[in-house]
């Protein structure tokens, strides 16, 4: 482990730049706005601020500092720990294979909205978001109405960036993309914050009301921080490893985590306020799920003077961010193929991508009216079901027993240490207490509660 010499990133910079272009994506503009209009909005992000900085930075600082101190990725490094918790590198790695083929699906439907918008039917889109979202998903319309083509066209473009390498310069020009994104949520957020009737939303999304709190605000909260950090998937070990030993651990986890949150606050501000000032302050339009800035964005850019322009440039800045996103999950799944399987680099990548087509197909077809939508595991469609089953299921686990990995087997010391090697560990008490008692125990009753209310033994509020 010693002898070989492991390429690093440049500098601290480089290692957070590249981590957060991995970390900010769907998850940030899709995912985290909807959850927080659904599960009772200031509350919800009061509980995911809270556990940002606890839980999600206890977490992403253990899997980074494992990367830089074994040297090695996840499945090595979890059995050089400790060789019982060699599965334990499995179960994570498996996490982004049962993500890549609904996230390419998404990516399909921005990639879909991004040529409509160019093409200049975001008005015609506007009239009827609702119907219009619907249709589509549920594959009713014709071809190219149909989420399959832009799947399709999103997973071979993911896959071509992994086949011909250009990750690389797609991380360049990321790094670059995402200060551009940042200034355009900014524009649209103020934007939709001044559309009539939008401070009742803003109300909503900024002020805690702590009769909505319940058990499925936190379970929420802390399955969105798994997704939204690539965290307990493993690709954090491996990014850390990759890092040089001098370089600020701390630091660079604070940093990784504000850019992140940010972009997910700014997007909750983009589209809760307009989900309000849409709909007339009618408050069960922010049950719409994962339609939700689907059908709300069309709506504010209708509105806007450039709305064509600015909406085809928004919808192509989330294509992209969703595509360094996606390239870095599809990476993995091609690695550890690849190392396992010793097949080159092309054959690895095409056998995960025929595998992520056909599974993605499912999601794809999910929500429609056909066969495929009929089957419901757990009375899901597909995409919410492989959704559920990686964040609220398998990252629980993988958070869980890394957590008992180093508070009980080889010592938050080792952490601590690992950290301390490039200077002061500030939150060293909360890290300790955190890693060794409080997340294992908030893992446990997360991972209960979302297996019992599935299995219907358990029900939540509205
Ligand atoms: N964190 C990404 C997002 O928010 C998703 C992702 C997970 C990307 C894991 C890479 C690895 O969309």
């Amino acid at each position: 482990m010693k002898k070989e010499k492991r390429s690093s990133f440049t500098g601290r910079l480089g290692f957070v730049l590249a981590s957060a272009a991995s970390a900010v994506g769907l998850g940030n503009i899709w995912r985290f706005p909807y959850l927080a209009a659904k599960c009772g909005g200031g509350i919800f992000l009061l509980a995911y601020i809270i556990l940002a900085v606890t839980f999600g930075f206890t977490l992403m600082l253990t899997e980074v500092a494992i990367g830089r101190r074994t040297r090695l990725s996840c499945i090595g490094a979890y059995s050089a720990l400790d060789r019982r918790f060699r599965p334990l590198g499995w179960i994570a790695s498996s996490v982004p294979a049962i993500i890549v083929p609904y996230y390419c699906v998404i990516g399909g439907w921005v990639t879909k909205y991004f040529c409509e918008f160019a093409a200049g039917n975001g008005a015609a889109i506007a009239a009827d978001a609702d119907g219009y979202f619907d249709r589509f998903i549920s594959a009713e319309g014709s071809f190219l109405n149909n989420p399959m083509p832009w799947f399709l066209i999103f997973l071979l473009l993911t896959a071509l960036c992994v086949l011909s390498g250009v990750d690389k310069g797609i991380e360049k020009l990321s790094t670059f993309l995402m200060p551009v994104l940042l200034a355009l949520s900014i524009v649209v957020a103020i934007f939709s914050l001044t559309r009539p009737g939008a401070m009742a939303g803003v109300k909503y999304y900024l002020l805690p009301d702590f009769s909505q709190f319940s058990a499925m605000t936190v379970l929420a909260a802390m399955g969105q921080l798994f997704y939204s950090m690539s965290i307990a998937m493993g690709i954090m070990v491996t990014y850390g490893s990759y890092m040089k030993r001098e370089d600020d651990l701390e630091r660079s986890i604070g940093q990784i985590e504000l850019f992140d949150t940010g972009i997910a606050f700014l997007a909750g501000l983009m589209i809760i306020p307009a989900v309000f000032a849409f709909s007339g302050g009618d408050e069960s339009a922010l049950g719409k799920g994962p339609g939700l800035m689907f059908v709300t964005l069309p709506r504010v850019f209708a509105d806007m003077e450039l709305g064509r322009l600015i909406g085809s440039l928004f919808f192509l800045l989330v294509l992209f961010a969703a595509l360094t996103s996606a390239i870095s999950l599809l990476e993995t799944v091609v690695s550890i193929v690849g190392d396992k399987s010793h097949w080159g680099r092309r054959r690895s990548t095409i056998v995960v991508t025929v595998c992520s087509f056909a599974l993605g197909a499912l999601s794809c077809y999910g929500y429609g009216s056909g066969t495929i939508g009929s089957l419901r595991p757990f009375g899901m469609a597909f995409l919410d079901f492989f959704d559920f089953l990686s964040n609220s299921v398998i990252m629980p686990v993988v958070a869980f027993f890394t957590c008992i990995l180093v508070g009980w087997v080889v010592g938050a010391r080792t952490i601590s240490s690992e950290v301390e090697l490039s200077g002061p560990f500030r939150r060293k008490r909360m890290f300790e207490v955190m890693v060794r008692w409080i997340a294992p125990i908030c893992l446990v009753a997360v991972l209960a509660s979302s297996v019992l209310e599935n299995l219907g033994y358990l029900t939540y509020g509205s």
